[in-house]
């Protein structure tokens, strides 16, 4: 796969149909693509298999867009399941209706049947990826969104030689589909990935096909800009190349402060731009990157093989052997529970804010949330063997000890109407009803309740919310993923919050602006929004098996009074239930 591309000469090879609007003296692009969902054989760990693509495609094709462009996407659904597609990261304003997520803020595009996803994209910069949102689609249904600045402006660093985007995924023998059926009918978890990919191949661990690994010909001396997306279903990851440094210059399309380091960590659902400046290396030279998974979850409960691809200098055209890559040395990575690692690395990581690009995060908050997450149980159904942690349980997670059920209708469209009854409540806990040590043992009673609760905002609201990971049933990272809005991480920290100690160390000046935060093992972090954009908005743990288990809910933010502060009726073509 030639990944690489040069920001100007690849726009118009993408493009359906471009058109261009003068407005407020700056050109702005309406950009239009056509999404066909259908089944496409490809052939990965030796086997070939049928498996749900965009125009065929794996990964997905690149959405490209200018900052300020309006993106018009048609999706027509040609295979037998239900699709949506979620453009993670995008804010969406005014435009709730084409977030994606199934349930949330749309019924999904049934079989034969079509959507049109129409945003504009405002004050982004940098990369996104859109996934299928619902059920584990997404395990073959993702791809890049690149936003590139606006015409005539510059990127606030060296102007890169070539972008190319490194996207992280998960591979299944199995259809995911019937693993996580399987895993949802047991109550136990889910069987593991088979292995990692970087932009759709495995590697030459499993001695298939030379194809099978990704490889990056690259030109020594120049600086490459590589555009990083976690796609993976359940894994955070760290990524390596051997011999190499990098500059994280963007994170969730927010520049930052340039950070140095020879390591990166990605949780599913982020999304970082990176700069990697080649050295003067003969050609023919090699160095192996490598990914492989963070996680403080039982070994043997994840996926813990490393993906391999190559670095190659004007190496021409020749495909190199397995053997020979085989024989290179694999950069060292941390731990696989270097949790200590990952918070000194995501301290690290401060917005740009200045002057061009400020942060302008709430200095004030008019609501306060206190969010206990993680794992518990629910109870086993009768006539029913469960195999969940605890006898005749399922295993759940959850929010305040609620473990969010799926509405069979769309909230946004309940919402909208003003026909909530039957399809929510807006009683959801704004702190934990029965408080405890979060981080200690795990407690007796490990039982959630179930239910479709909400957070009901007026517009503008400035919140601040404080995620506290329990260590109920084994303390996990949880990254979670905020729709419809960044926010600021003002703060992170071990073990429990202190709400006396710990705010005055908030970071209100230059925290940094991401859509999904890692909430640490055993720990807690803190974010401060402003509710600007009215909709519904899903909020929720990016691990998969997490989410289905329950760790989401929903934001309802009202509209404001002004006619720009009000969600707009649905589009005609929204798919019914
Ligand atoms: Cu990337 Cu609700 O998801």
């Amino acid at each position: 796969m030639a990944a690489s591309f040069l920001p100007s000469s690849f726009l118009g090879v993408f493009l359906f149909l471009t058109c261009f609007v003068y407005l407020n003296g700056s050109t702005s692009t309406t950009r239009h693509y056509k999404f066909n969902i259908r089944m496409q054989n490809v052939t990965r760990l030796c086997e070939t298999k049928s498996i749900i693509t965009v125009n065929g495609k794996f990964p997905g094709p690149r959405v490209v867009a200018r900052e300020g462009d309006r993106v018009v996407i048609k999706v027509v659904n040609h295979v037998s399941k239900n699709i949506t597609i979620h453009w993670h990261g995008i804010r969406q304003l005014q435009s709730a209706w084409a977030d994606g997520p199934a349930y949330i803020t749309q019924c999904p595009i049934q079989p034969g049947q079509s959507y049109v996803y129409n945003f504009t994209i405002t004050g982004q910069r940098g990369t996104l990826w859109y996934h299928a949102h619902i059920s584990w689609i997404r395990a073959t249904l993702y791809g890049p969104i690149i936003i590139l600045p606006k015409r005539h402006e510059s990127y606030p660093f060296v102007k890169p030689y070539k972008e190319i985007p490194i996207i992280f995924g998960e591979w299944w023998k199995a259809d995911p589909e019937a693993v996580i059926n399987q895993a949802i009918q047991t109550g136990a978890g889910p069987n593991n990935s088979d292995t990692y990919t970087i932009n759709g191949f495995p590697g030459p661990s499993k001695n298939c096909s030379a194809n099978e690994t990704y490889r990056l010909k690259v030109k020594p001396g120049k600086t490459y800009l590589l555009r990083m997306i976690n796609a993976a279903l359940n894994d955070e990851l760290f990524f390596r190349i051997a011999n190499h440094t990098f500059i994280v210059v963007d994170t969730d399309a927010s520049y930052v402060k340039p950070f140095k380091t020879d390591t990166i960590y990605i949780a599913p659902g982020q999304t970082s731009n990176v700069l990697l400046k080649t050295k003067n290396f003969k050609p023919n030279a090699k160095y192996l990157m490598a990914a492989r998974p963070y996680s403080t979850a039982a070994s043997g409960t994840f996926d813990n093989t490393t993906v391999i691809s190559v670095l190659e200098y004007d190496v021409g055209k020749t495909t190199v052997a397995n053997s020979s890559i085989k024989a290179l040395p694999v950069p060292p990575l941390p731990q696989i529970n270097a949790t200590t690692f990952v918070a000194n690395w995501t301290n690290g990581l401060r917005s740009l804010a200045n002057a061009r690009f400020p942060a302008n995060v709430p200095q004030t908050t008019q609501r306060r949330f206190f969010f206990a997450l993680g794992l518990g149980t629910t109870p086993c159904p009768k006539n029913q063997t469960c195999q969940g942690p605890t006898n005749q349980t399922k295993f759940a997670a959850g929010i305040n000890n609620v473990s969010f059920t799926m509405p069979t209708t769309s909230l946004l469209n309940a919402h909208f109407l003003r026909q909530s009854n039957g399809v929510y409540t807006t009683d959801f806990p704004t702190t934990p009803l029965n408080p405890y040590n979060y981080t200690g043992t795990t407690p007796n009673n490990t039982m959630m309740t179930n239910g479709t609760k909400v957070v009901v905002l007026p517009y503008n609201t400035t919140v601040e919310l404080v995620m506290q990971g329990t260590s109920t049933l084994g303390a996990e990272n949880h990254p979670l993923h905020l729709h419809g809005y960044n926010f600021f991480v003002v703060g992170q920290g071990s073990g429990n919050f202190n709400s006396t100690t710990d705010p005055p160390n908030f970071n209100l000046v230059d925290p940094v602006e991401r859509n999904t935060v890692g909430v640490p093992s055993g720990g807690w972090v803190a974010i401060r929004f402003r509710a600007d954009n009215p909709g519904v908005w899903f909020m929720h743990c990016h691990i998969e098996i997490h989410i289905t288990w329950g760790l989401r809910m929903a934001w309802v933010v009202n509209d404001g009074k002004l006619s720009n502060q009000k969600l707009p009726p649905p589009p005609a073509d929204l798919p019914t239930c």
